[in-house]
C-alpha cells in the first residue's frame, strides 16, 4: 500500500476526520491492502466501544404502500406488478409477541409513505408495542412526516427512527427521486428528528446510478457533521419494475470499505450488516460485521408478506435473514468471533 493510503488511513483513526479531498482520495485510491488495514482499525475501534457485540432488531415491514416514486426502488408507487399489502395492529403485535419470544429487544416498524398510517394509527400501534414489551425499544422508518407528526409519534413512546438521507448531493438526489420530493425536505426531517430527541439513523446506497466519488465523500462528510446514532448503508440492487432495471449493482467491497471508513469517523455509531449486503454475497453479513459493522436487522415480518416487500430483486427474507433462524444466525456471527446480544442495544455515548 503507498505512504498516501497509509497517511490517510492513520489520520482518520487518529483525528476521526478527512478533508472532503482526502476522502475522494481515499475512495478512488483504494486497494485490497487499504481495505484490509481500514478494516482491521474498524474493528479495533469497535471493540473499544462496543466490544465483541452485534445488536439484533426484529425488522416488522408494515406496508409496502407508498405515495412515492423513487427511480430505484421496487415499491414505487408506479410499479403495477407489485402486491400491495399492510399489515394492521394485531399483525404487528403478533410479530413482536413472536420477536420477543426469540429474544429481539428494538422492534423497527418499516414501510412506504403509506397514507392509512395516520399519526393516530400509528401512535395507537406505538403505545401498545411500548405498553406489552415496555423492556423494548421502537423504531420508526416510514418516511418523510411532518414535525407534528414526529412529534406525536415520539410522545407515543418512539425512541428511534430511520430515514436514509439516500445521497448528501442535491443535485445526485434529483436524479434518483421524481421532482415532487426534495433533497431540503429531506434534511428538514432529519434535523426535527434530532430535534424531537429520537435516536436518528440516516444512510445511503453504494452505487446507485449516477453516484461518483465525489457524492461519496459528501456523504461521508454529512455523516461526519451531522452525528447520526445510526447508519443504514447498503449496495443499490437494481429491481426489473424500475427505470433502473439494467444498472449495474452496487459492489460488496466499497460498501464494507465505506462501513470501515464510517466506523473510524464515529466510533460509536451503530452501524448494520445490511439485507441488501447479504443479498449480493452469502457472506455479506459476515463481511459487514469484520468491516466495522455491529447491528444485524432479522426480518420479522409475517412470512406471507415477506416476498411483497420487494425494494430490489431477489431481496433475502428467509433462511438466515429471518428472525426465526437467529439461531443460526447467532452460529454464524459466534464463528467470526462475535456475540449476539439481546438487549435494547443502545447509543453509546463514547
Ligand atoms: N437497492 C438497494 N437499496 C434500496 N432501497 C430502496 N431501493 C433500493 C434498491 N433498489 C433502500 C433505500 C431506502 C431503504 C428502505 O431501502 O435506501 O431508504
Amino acid at each position: 500500500m503507498n505512504d498516501e493510503m497509509k497517511g490517510l488511513i492513520d489520520r482518520l483513526s487518529e483525528t476521526h476526520t478527512l478533508s472532503h479531498a482526502q476522502y475522494v482520495r481515499l475512495i478512488e485510491g483504494r486497494t485490497p491492502q487499504s481495505a484490509a488495514l481500514l478494516a482491521q482499525r474498524a474493528r479495533e475501534t469497535r471493540e473499544r466501544i462496543y466490544g465483541k457485540a452485534v445488536y439484533i432488531r426484529g425488522l416488522i415491514e408494515i406496508s409496502n404502500i407508498c405515495k412515492n416514486d423513487c427511480l430505484y426502488c421496487g415499491i414505487r408507487r408506479g410499479n403495477r406488478n407489485c402486491q400491495r399489502y399492510r399489515l394492521g395492529k394485531a399483525d404487528i403485535l403478533s410479530a413482536c409477541a413472536e420477536g420477543y419470544a426469540l429474544g429481539f429487544r428494538t422492534f423497527v416498524l418499516q414501510g412506504g409513505e403509506d397514507a392509512f398510517f395516520t399519526d393516530d394509527v400509528l401512535c395507537d400501534i406505538v403505545r401498545a408495542i411500548k405498553s406489552c414489551y415496555p423492556d423494548c425499544a421502537v423504531t420508526l422508518s416510514v418516511g418523510e412526516r411532518s414535525r407534528a407528526s414526529y412529534a406525536a409519534l415520539r410522545e407515543a413512546g418512539a425512541d428511534r427512527y430511520l430515514l436514509r438521507h439516500e445521497t448528501a448531493n442535491a443535485l445526485h438526489y434529483a436524479r434518483l427521486h421524481p421532482k415532487e420530493m426534495s433533497f431540503d425536505a429531506r434534511m428538514r426531517c432529519l434535523h426535527d428528528l434530532r430535534e424531537l430527541g429520537y435516536q436518528v439513523g440516516c444512510g445511503f446506497m453504494v452505487g446507485s446510478p449516477y453516484q461518483t466519488a465525489q457524492d461519496l465523500a459528501m456523504d461521508l462528510k454529512f455523516i461526519e457533521e451531522f452525528q447520526p446514532q445510526m447508519a443504514g448503508i447498503g449496495p443499490f440492487i437494481p429491481h426489473a419494475a424500475t427505470v433502473f432495471a439494467h444498472e449495474a449493482a452496487g459492489s460488496v467491497d466499497l460498501t464494507c470499505f465505506l462501513l470501515s471508513v464510517i466506523r473510524l469517523m464515529h466510533p460509536s455509531v451503530l452501524l448494520p450488516a445490511t439485507t441488501a449486503l447479504g443479498t449480493l454475497d452469502p457472506d455479506g453479513r459476515e463481511k459487514g460485521i469484520l468491516a466495522g459493522a455491529n447491528v444485524v436487522m432479522p426480518n420479522l415480518s409475517p412470512a406471507s408478506v415477506r416476498k411483497k416487500y420487494e425494494l430490489y430483486n431477489n431481496k433475502l427474507s428467509d433462511g438466515d435473514e429471518s428472525a426465526q433462524c437467529v439461531q443460526s444466525l447467532k452460529m454464524r456471527i459466534a464463528s467470526i468471533g462475535y456475540r449476539v446480544v439481546t438487549d435494547r442495544g443502545d447509543y453509546q455515548m463514547e
